[in-house]
Formats: structure tokens, sequence, C-alpha cells
């Protein structure tokens, strides 16, 4: 048995909040990740973890490479980056969906030139119109993905839609909704072996808290 922390890699941001709340349901003092200044290793000497702040791509490069044991992360970057580790629970927050969009009042699928789609997720766009036997050339953006077609560069864009305000604020509406998204848990192959024990009582845990959330 060993006493060295359990290692969670967390997706700084909104995703970091509600993992905070959920670990504070279960009775964990949370107050060094609250607290945390620009620190990025921060414990939860309770629960005997530690947590580690990283962005997304980086939670699952940290898992599969076995440095964190377990990481919070978004089924859109599981579903982009794909890799090696389990996918424990979906822990239910970070809810939204995956999307086709275009500017407002175009009918996208007209017409027989081939579409230039703009996306942050160039895998999830692809296999998207693979499954439609769509041809398309794909062009990668790093954020606000809305603007390509504002600027004439994409005909559409894959996105990730949410409240739905960004798309509507800049012209765009959804064309087609392609998958929903929510936060999942995910384990390291090893850690999963090494520390059962320990990442089971944690997974029932939070899935006695999730449920809990549900009837509330
Ligand atoms: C995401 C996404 C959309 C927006 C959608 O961007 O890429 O731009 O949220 O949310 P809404 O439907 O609630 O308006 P994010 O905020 O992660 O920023 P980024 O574009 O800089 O990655």
């Amino acid at each position: 048995m060993t006493n060295k922390p359990l290692r969670i890699a967390l997706t700084k941001g909104r995703l970091e909040k509600d993992t905070v709340s959920l670990f504070e349901k279960l009775g964990f003092d949370c107050t060094a990740v609250r607290e945390k200044g620009r620190r990025l290793i921060l414990p939860i000497p309770d629960g005997n973890m530690e947590v580690v702040l990283a962005k997304a791509a980086d939670v699952i490069t940290y898992v599969e490479h076995g440095v964190c044991d377990i990481g919070v992360v978004g089924k859109d970057t599981i579903i982009e980056m794909e890799g090696k580790f389990f996918e424990l629970c979906d822990l239910g927050f970070g809810r939204c969906r995956f999307a086709l969009a275009a500017k407002k009042g175009t009918d996208f699928y007209s017409g027989f030139g081939v579409k230039t789609i703009a996306t942050k997720y160039p895998n999830v766009a692809r296999k998207f119109f693979e499954s439609k036997n769509m041809d398309v050339d794909i062009v990668k953006i790093e954020g606000s993905v809305e603007l390509a077609p504002l600027l004439e560069l994409a005909d559409g864009i894959v996105d990730i839609v949410e409240t739905g305000v960004t798309l509507r604020e800049n012209g765009l509406e959804v064309v087609e909704y392609v998958v929903p998204i929510s936060a999942r848990l995910i384990v390291n192959t090893v850690s999963l072996k090494l520390r059962q024990q320990e990442i089971e009582e944690l997974v029932s845990r939070i899935e006695e808290a999730l449920k809990n959330n549900d009837r509330a």
C-alpha cells in the first residue's frame, strides 16, 4: 500500500470549478485549490490527493504517461485526441454539444463545391464529414472559431455549443448537432491496477454524490 498522494490532472477553468465543488461535496478540503494563486500543483491533504492544473489536452497527456493517475477532462478533448487510458465515469457537468454551424440563413449543404470547415477539433470534424461521405477542407483554428465564416475563411465551423450565445451574437446558427459532451473522469491504465481500491472508492463516492444531485 503506497502513501503517495493520488495525483489528479484537472482541466483549468470551468471544469476546475465544478470538480472542486464536487470534491467539497464529498467532504474534501479544497482550500489550497481555491486559494491557488499561480501555483499549479495543489494538495488535498485529507483525501491524500494532489491536484495538477493543466490545459485539457495536457490532462490527457499526463494521464496517458502515468505522471497523473486520474484526470478530469471534457469528452470533446477525449474524442479529438483518443489515446490509451480508461474513461471511468461521466461527471455530468460541463455539458455542451459539438455542432456544425454556418452563417444564419445560408443553406450549408447546397452546391457542389468542396466546403471549407474551420475547427479547433480537426479529427472530430473529419470523422463527422467522413460519416456523411462528404469531402471537405479542414482548417485548424486555435480559438474563437466563429470568426472564420465571418471573415469568409470557411463555409462552416465544427465547434462546441453550450448556450448558443456566441453563435447568435455573431450571426451564425447550428446546421446540425454532432454529439453531446460532458466532463469525464479518466484513469491511467497502470494506476487503475496499482491503486485500484483507492480509485474505485473515489469513483463510487463520486457516483453516489452525482446520484444525490440528480435527486435534488
Ligand atoms: C467555446 C466554444 C464557443 C463557445 C460556445 O469557446 O469554442 O466559442 O465556448 O459557448 P456558448 O454556446 O455558450 O456561447 P471557449 O469559451 O472555450 O473559448 P475559446 O474559443 O477561446 O476556446
